[in-house]
């Protein structure tokens, strides 16, 4: 509607006036996600958000996701500034693991090495040796097993469990779960599967370890898009938040898109495969970013030095 497309216009202008580019997540608003193409910028996974940030040359950086993403973009970046719609979209597993209780934990396991999840706060990945995302959590962890390390995992038990399993290494997990993807449901899935014989399943590794069985693809985001378009099968059956579907159409077409079913209805899951705080994005805030309090992403100097460590290895790693 009209407002819309007045928002979507002050939105041009002011990344124009500020020389400011979007960063946005598969998981956010569509239109967020178009405007962020349209603009310059990119919509990508959170590996790709991260190196997509630090290499791009624009003073201002617009994050569009969850707030790791932008800690993570302003450590990489110090010195770009860098806005977010708004500094209360947090994550479940973020908030479940607290720096001073993560600490203790390494503490009480100083032979294991510390290998933290994107999704933490600064703080997390300060006392960590390294930081992944589930497109290359994999590979770190069997690179690091092969040289006869042990790991401490944080904090997300599903994807934890899966490493573990894929590379056989010794690894101790902290207890975290994503409150969209932990709500995916085994025994509901394999009811849709009846229904839909010929789908293949293609599902995020913080899933549970049920739903991941069932899986004839298992990826980050943007892992699960590439095996939309290769799979040969007429539907995909997908265990990720929905805000995916929009790229994941574009790059299947011909793909029948069909959202894995969560375990309550509607009524009692928590979060319906669709996560609570990507959805804080809106034109409306977006639009608002460069005047409104509280959009601004600042990691102390001593804390960003720390954490930059891990995360720089991480995109060494991955080049
Ligand atoms: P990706 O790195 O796969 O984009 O995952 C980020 C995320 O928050 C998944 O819930
Ligand atoms: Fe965090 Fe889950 Fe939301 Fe991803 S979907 S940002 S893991 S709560």
């Amino acid at each position: 509607d009209q407002q819309k497309q007045q928002l979507k216009q002050q939105i041009r202008d002011l990344l124009k006036q500020h020389n400011a580019v979007m960063v946005a997540h598969y998981y956010t608003d569509p239109e967020l996600q178009a405007l962020a193409e349209e603009t310059g910028g990119v919509v990508a996974d959170s590996l790709e958000m991260a190196r997509f940030g630090k290499n791009h040359p624009a003073d201002t950086l617009i994050v569009c996701g969850v707030r790791f993403m932008g800690e993570t973009a302003k450590i990489l970046s110090p010195e770009k500034r860098v806005l977010m719609p708004t500094l209360e979209a947090t994550c479940s597993l973020d908030e479940g693991c607290e720096p001073v209780e993560f600490a203790a934990y390494c503490d009480a396991h100083p032979d294991h090495k510390v290998v933290v999840y994107a999704n933490t706060s600064a703080a997390v990945k300060a006392r960590a040796d390294w930081v992944v995302t589930s497109s290359i959590a994999l590979e770190v962890v069997e690179h690091l097993s092969d040289q006869g390390h042990k790991i401490l995992w944080a904090p997300d038990r599903h994807l934890g469990r899966y490493v573990q399993q894929q590379t056989g290494c010794d690894m101790l997990l902290w207890q975290g779960e994503c409150v969209v993807h932990d709500e995916f449901s085994s025994q509901a899935l394999e009811q849709m599967k009846h229904l839909y014989p010929q789908a293949a399943v293609l599902v995020h590794p913080e899933s549970p370890s049920s739903v991941i069985d069932m899986a004839d693809a298992v990826g980050s985001t943007s892992q699960l898009i590439k095996a939309a378009q290769t799979l040969p099968h007429p539907q995909m059956i997908v265990a990720t938040d929905g805000g995916i579907f929009y790229k994941m159409q574009q790059a299947a077409p011909d793909k029948e898109l069909l959202l894995a079913p969560t375990g309550g209805n509607g009524a009692t899951c928590r979060s319906c495969a669709h996560c609570p705080w990507m959805a804080m994005n809106n034109l409306q805030n977006l639009a608002e970013i460069f005047d409104a309090k509280n959009t601004e992403v600042f990691v102390g100097d001593a804390l960003r030095i720390k954490a930059m460590k891990p995360l720089q290895k991480m995109l060494d790693f991955s080049v």
